[in-house]
């Protein structure tokens, strides 16, 4: 499988051989991290992480990975830079993305909503990037997609369940303190409705998500035979899950057209609904299901303490797997590893 220079900005657009390649690598690199196979891959090659927003999970995997790869990771926050933005003179994209092709072997990139002036944006500045650049770009959360997120939780999920296909995936709105973009929600979307689960999105009227992704979704159920529901009865949509995700995420109202992201006004929405929480009671209408979420978890909110902490959750183990899916990504796309993927999804104790 040949995934060199290939960019990553969401998983709808890599075909689901090369989705099926990352997670078998994946599995590999998890079981036998320190191979001689792997710890080379990246040798005196430099992985470049420009950071618009902060991060614990994905900086910290991202530098573990280039290093258990034998290569480096860079940490590039455009505060210490001289880019051009809206308001400020500077280096525009184009230059700037021909410039770091010269030294790195890949760039990463995050930008989120609240470094944006609107829903998109974030999206626009990425595929700049993969235009003048000649390096492959990773989307490390953008405002609307989060790749290696979908791709860890997968590998969470499978690890537990065995075959994820036929299964009942809930997606559901958290109220929250902390106003969170689309992007982990979306890309888990598009990733489980693609491998065939069965996908129910609930969450309080006037919390829509991207309508041209949830097409997406749509449409991948459809070709998996599978169902897809979109519902407002969260307590319904509970019944039978396999996995419930909760996620706070923000309204399509958030972006105001001259002073971007709303967010004081999101979060004094979103804390009038204290009720939409993933406590124990609802946790009991589904299929035993395995808690989720990408974290950083906003509990109490999202969900409580002894469901986020409790046997089903798996949300440690997903957070590790930033490692090991970002490691097979680094690897197929920045080194010329010719890999042939042959390990089928593992079961472990769930
Ligand atoms: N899930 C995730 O991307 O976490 P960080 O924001 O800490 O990187």
């Amino acid at each position: 499988m040949n995934l060199f220079g290939k960019h990553l900005l969401c998983t709808q657009e890599w075909s689901v051989d090369e989705l099926e390649a990352v997670l078998s690598l994946a599995a590999e690199m998890k079981k036998d991290r320190f191979s001689a196979k792997y710890t080379s891959l990246l040798q005196h090659k430099s992985f470049l992480m420009f950071f618009y927003n902060p991060s614990v999970r994905t900086r910290q995997s991202f530098e573990a990975a280039a290093t258990e790869l034998g290569g480096h990771a860079q940490y590039l926050e455009p505060s210490a830079m001289r880019l051009k933005t809206a308001k400020t003179a500077g280096e525009i994209n184009e230059d700037a993305a021909h410039v770091m092709s010269r030294y790195g072997c890949g760039l990463g990139i995050r930008i989120l909503e609240d470094k944006i002036q609107k829903y998109g944006d974030g999206d626009k500045f990425l595929r700049e990037y993969c235009q003048y650049g000649t390096i492959p770009v990773v989307s490390m959360a953008h405002d609307k997609f989060h790749p290696c997120q979908g791709l860890a939780d997968v590998q969470g999920a499978r690890e537990k369940l065995g075959s994820i296909k036929g299964k009942k995936l809930l997606m559901v709105w958290g109220s929250g303190a902390l106003a969170r973009s689309w992007c982990s929600v979306q890309e888990s979307l598009l990733i489980n409705s693609r491998l065939g689960m069965n996908v129910t999105l609930a969450y309080p009227q006037g919390y829509d998500l991207d309508p041209e992704v949830m097409a997406d979704v749509k449409k991948n159920c459809q070709a998996a035979g599978t169902k897809f529901e979109i519902t407002h009865d969260q307590v319904e949509a509970y019944r039978g899950a396999d996995i419930v995700y909760s996620r706070n995420w923000v309204t399509p109202q958030a972006y105001h057209p001259e002073k971007g992201l709303q967010k004081a006004q999101e979060i004094e929405a979103a804390l009038k609904y204290p009720d939409w929480i993933t406590d124990a009671r609802k946790m009991k209408l589904t299929n035993n299901a395995l808690f989720t979420h990408p974290m950083p978890v906003d509990r109490g909110h999202e969900v409580t303490d002894e469901v986020c902490s409790g046997p089903r959750s798996i949300i440690y183990d997903v957070a590790e797997n930033r490692l090991h899916v970002q490691k097979a990504i680094m690897a197929l796309t920045m080194s010329k590893f010719d890999y042939k993927p042959s390990a089928k999804p593992q079961r472990v104790a769930a």
